[in-house]
């Protein structure tokens, strides 16, 4: 499928579009020819960002929400389709990591955890699909996480999300085919961002992201071209986490013995007061 131009002239929203995989999408995007609405919760930070992007000033905006507040969120997607005339693709994609002994885990931090990873895309879903449906056109894109596909030990708060996540974009993907909308999922995994450096108030810690993790615009133009050919759960990287999602399904032995034995080294980590993080070799699946 030419999928060339399939964001020329198209109005974009991407949420935690101020840093990581969110500011990689802007780029591409407005690479590609779109009109992006730049979304975050940091002004600051969101003009800064956006300024990295100047030489796009006429096909960049920004919107600052804090999309773990519905009435925001509501009121950017209606004020931008309303300022331009229609909105063309909404990329929920702001969203915040958490790995730690669930028995650590507060009823607080389900709440931020949830509001934020969920709810948020609930809202973006709710706001958008009636202007959607009325246009009878249109594309949301969930960024979910390969988190939201394979379950991982010490991530449960997060895997709860994502999974959701996951499964209100697939069900909705269904539903809404024959009515001009269409729905993507993204699951990132090990993309370099500074969601390893953030607890869950968004404080910035010290530096962890994984060696060898994938680079986050690399990352974005894959997504980017997946999502132009309409795929549903899009993998990036594509390999090895293609085939440890599709493995990790069907129960396979050498996958379940790949998660038993990643809970059992960061069980290790914990009881040594360290955080859990290990992850094993990947040639084992
Ligand atoms: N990096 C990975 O390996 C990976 C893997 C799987 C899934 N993901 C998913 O990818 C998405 C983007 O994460 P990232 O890796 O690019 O991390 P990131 O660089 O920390 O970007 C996250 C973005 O979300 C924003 N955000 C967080 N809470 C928000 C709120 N309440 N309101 C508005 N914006 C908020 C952040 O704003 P601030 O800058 O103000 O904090 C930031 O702009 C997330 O949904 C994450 O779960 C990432």
């Amino acid at each position: 499928m030419d999928t060339t131009d399939y964001y020329r002239n198209k109005i974009c929203i991407v949420t935690g579009g101020n840093s990581g995989i969110g500011y990689a999408l802007c780029e591409e995007l407005l690479k590609r020819g779109a009109t992006v609405y730049m979304a975050g919760r940091d002004p600051a930070k969101v003009e800064q960002a956006a300024g990295h992007l100047a030489m796009y000033r006429d096909r960049i905006r920004t919107l600052i929400v804090d999309v773990v507040h519905q009435q925001q969120v509501q009121k950017a997607i209606e004020d931008t389709a309303a300022e331009a005339g229609r909105l063309d693709m909404l990329f929920n994609n702001a969203g915040i990591g958490h790995t730690g002994p669930y028995e650590k885990d507060t009823l607080a931090d389900w709440k931020v955890m949830i509001d934020t990873d969920l709810w948020s895309v609930i809202y973006g879903i709710h706001a958008a699909v009636p202007i959607m449906l009325k246009q009878g056109t249109g594309h949301i894109v969930n960024t979910s996480s390969i988190g939201g596909l394979i379950p991982v030990s010490f991530q449960s708060l997060y895997n709860t999300t994502k999974f959701a996540v996951t499964g209100l974009t697939e069900s909705l993907r269904y539903e809404y085919a024959g009515k001009g909308i269409s729905f993507s999922t993204l699951c990132p995994a090990f993309i370099a961002t500074a969601i390893f450096n953030k607890g869950l108030d968004g404080s910035v810690g010290a530096e962890k992201i994984p060696e060898g993790a994938y680079p986050a615009d690399k990352a974005a133009s894959y997504c980017l071209d997946r999502v132009a050919e309409r795929h549903g759960i899009i993998v990036v990287p594509e390999e090895p986490f293609t085939t440890m999602w599709r493995r990790s399904a069907v129960g396979d032995p050498a996958a379940e013995k790949f998660m038993f034995t990643m809970a059992h080294l960061r069980r290790k980590e914990v009881e040594q007061g360290k955080a859990p993080q290990a992850i094993p070799p990947l040639s084992m699946l």
